[in-house]
């Protein structure tokens, strides 16, 4: 499985990099705001552009901020047109449906954005992907990937039933039970449960669209996306942090350091 950055911090995507585990990067607006607020003053073009050049070789999603399926393939083509020459490695993101409460008839606006998009061969990234169907649909006008947002069927689920939860805990894969019923939206159990879904439809019928499994927020999600065959998982810095700890790995350092042998040392100065 891929592992890609879910950041818009050049500080987190850097280090990510430098660890040599990050496959790509992932941005939407909101993580673009907290980037742009925490430097108060910014040179956006060139900071874009340093996210691309850090991240060269390997995919950076880029989201419209348009609704309407004309406004996001002009403004598709344009972030392509800016950005993709900088190191040749930028995917569009576009919502799968960018759907307002009573929306007008651009309501499915995203789908053929999607197809314009790929028709002229810029990669596109389908975001905001809650059913399996839109996956499919998704991967039928053809996008290069398409982003199930786990964490947010956990969070929808819970709400629908008027549980408390913390964003970040864990949240089975196979769903919570209330009484005798698994809670579920519309057959969906889990957000993990969508990936597995949205993988399973995919590779049945043989979509070349890789599933990338977003909105993961704890390590045992990211365990799950892989174990279910997620192509990608894009991953907040800190969750990529949390995965490299273990109490028992800081206890046996410690131990092991207790026990050096000064002699040891010695031959490798
Ligand atoms: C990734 O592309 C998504 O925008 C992101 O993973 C959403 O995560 P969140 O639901 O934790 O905000």
């Amino acid at each position: 499985m891929k592992v890609f950055i879910d950041s818009a911090d050049l500080d987190e995507i850097k280090q990510a990099y430098e660890w040599g585990i990050a496959d790509g990067v992932t941005t939407n607006p909101s993580l673009m705001k907290k980037a742009v607020d925490k430097r108060k003053k910014i040179n956006l073009k060139q900071y874009i552009d340093q996210i691309l050049k850090i991240a060269k070789g390997t995919p950076v999603s880029l989201e419209v901020t348009e609704t309407s399926a004309q406004g996001m393939i002009t403004q598709g083509k344009k972030l392509y047109k800016l950005f993709n020459p900088v190191a040749n490695n930028v995917y569009i993101k576009i919502p799968v449906n960018p759907a307002f409460k009573n929306a007008d008839k651009t309501h499915f606006a995203g789908i053929e954005a999607i197809k314009a998009l790929s028709k002229v061969n810029i990669p596109v990234n389908c975001t905001l992907i809650f059913t399996p169907e839109q996956a499919l649909l998704a991967a039928k006008a053809g996008a290069a990937f398409v982003s199930p947002f786990a964490g947010r069927i956990d969070d929808f689920i819970q709400t629908n039933n008027k549980m408390k939860f913390n964003k970040t805990n864990y949240f089975p894969m196979e769903g919570k039970e209330k009484g005798k019923t698994t809670l579920n939206d519309n057959g969906i159990a889990s957000g993990i449960d969508l990936v597995a879904q949205c993988v399973d439809i995919l590779k049945n019928h043989g979509y070349k669209t890789e599933v990338l499994a977003a909105s993961l927020r704890n390590t045992r999600q990211v365990r799950e996306a892989a174990l279910v065959g997620a192509d990608i998982s894009t991953l907040p810095f800190s969750v990529i942090q949390d995965m490299l700890k273990h109490p028992k790995t800081y206890e046996g350092m410690k131990n092991f350091t207790k026990d050096i042998v000064p002699d040891y040392v010695k031959l490798t100065k």
